[in-house]
């Protein structure tokens, strides 16, 4: 029966990847919930580094079965080839990898759109990968869904009729050359051979599944501060990565979710633009960058660094009911003498009471800090809670009791076995 959902709790990135992997050892079912393949989900096995964009983290498991739900958005050609690499790789994903037919497809006028309005209106810092306007065709309830592709009349009648718009668009206001129907239509009933086997209804199959007390996984994707309504919008992605998401996004009823697992990075970071209190534009932030490989798993860029903070995540807690806390690249501060945590804001003196959400005040937030004590040695090897240093555990709990939630799991390195489970 129970669904426990696996949260970012900041603005992604926080190691959702290693702990979903890490959890599907005792589950049956990982679903992601939404997103497309702006995610990049790295996990680690053994010597291996494997990045996910779309297909669930619990791939690495082979009992379990991977869902992409219909909140998701699908590139039927990041999903071919990230399906490619994972066969290449050994892993066997025959019958074990399922998509939503009710899911949105995000089509090449998706990536252009997103690409050109990053160059013209006011910068988001978005991947690039067409999701703000596949999820804008969504809601305008003009979008093609992967059922769409089982006829061809209705394939080609909806492409037509959002092409000649989205011709005129391109034309009128970007100048660019107008997209050719019929290719658009070749390659993507190319696809629906290729990702036919994979197409099920997904919330019939999650819902028989929770009948049958299977054990399930929602992986959410981004982080709860990129959520297009709790977000620090407009600089957000366009879905909700919230906990509220997974139940919308995979079409299972919300008194079937048992637990929800938060994901914190000991530190913070931000990647494409947007207000960010506890920014680090010194020694400091580029030392957590190097350390911490703050790198886009999926753009490359490097990640903006800064401090944890407890305000932000006190919020994201509250609006996720976080009821497990994992902490995660506790390592990356070893090295540190004094480590900050941000406990509030003021604005012109004032203490603000909650976080904002609107941008041009949390851009002149002044962060008020804690500092704690550094523990100065390496904890990559240690395997249990008893045998961190004082100040590691004290920094950790100060960061559950700061944020309002049970301090669960800890993340010292991006193996399977750097994990300590707090007692
Ligand atoms: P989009 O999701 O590509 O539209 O980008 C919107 C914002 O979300 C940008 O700031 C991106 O950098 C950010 N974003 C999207 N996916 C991720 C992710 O997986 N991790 C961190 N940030 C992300």
């Amino acid at each position: 029966m129970p669904v426990r959902i696996i949260v970012g709790a900041q603005w992604g990135d926080e190691g959702k990847g290693k702990v979903v992997d890490l959890l599907a050892e005792h589950a049956d079912i990982v679903a992601r919930y939404q997103g497309g393949a702006n995610a990049g989900h790295t996990v680690c096995i053994g010597e291996k580094t494997y990045v996910l964009h779309l297909i669930p983290s619990g791939i690495f498991h082979p009992h379990i079965t991977c869902v992409i739900g219909n909140g998701a958005v699908i590139d039927p050609a990041a999903l071919l080839s990230e399906i490619d690499q994972l066969q290449q790789a050994g892993i066997d994903i025959n019958g074990r990898l399922l998509v939503s037919h009710n899911a949105h497809l995000i089509m090449p006028y998706h990536k252009m759109l997103d690409t050109i309005r990053e160059k013209t209106a006011d910068k988001i810092g978005t991947t690039g990968r067409g999701i703000g306007p596949a999820y804008i065709d969504k809601f305008m309830r003009c979008g093609i869904r992967i059922v769409d592709l089982l006829d061809r009349d209705i394939l080609a009648k909806k492409l037509a009729a959002n092409i000649a718009e989205k011709n005129q668009i391109l034309a009128r206001v970007y100048g660019e050359t107008a997209i050719d129907v019929d290719k658009v239509i070749a390659a993507y009933q190319e696809f629906d051979i290729k990702i036919d086997p994979f197409i099920t209804d997904t919330a019939v199959y999650l819902n028989t599944a929770l009948k049958n007390n299977k054990r399930i996984i929602a992986e959410g994707a981004q982080g709860a501060l990129l959520d297009v309504d709790h977000g620090t919008y407009p600089f957000v992605t366009s879905s909700n990565p919230t906990a509220g998401g997974a139940c919308t996004g995979l079409g299972i009823p919300p008194t079937s979710v048992e637990t929800i697992i938060g994901i914190m990075k000991a530190y913070s970071t931000r990647v494409g633009n947007g207000p960010f209190p506890t920014e680090l534009h010194d020694e400091t932030g580029e030392s957590l960058r190097t350390l911490g490989h703050e790198f886009g798993a999926t753009t490359g860029r490097p990640r903006r660094c800064g401090w944890f903070d407890a305000v932000a995540t006190r919020y994201s807690a509250m609006i996720n009911g976080i009821t497990k806390l994992v902490v995660t690249k506790v390592d990356v501060l070893d090295g540190l003498e004094t480590i900050r945590v941000c406990v509030g804001y003021e604005v012109n003196g004032r203490q603000l009471k909650s976080f904002p959400t609107d941008v041009k005040t949390l851009e002149r937030v002044t962060p008020v800090y804690e500092d704690f004590e550094g523990w100065k040695t390496p904890l990559a090897s240690t395997r249990h809670w008893e045998d961190l240093p004082k100040a590691a555990r004290t920094y950790l709990r100060a960061l559950g009791e700061l944020t309002g939630t049970e301090l669960w799991m800890i993340s010292v390195g991006p193996r399977r076995d750097q994990t300590l489970l707090v007692v």
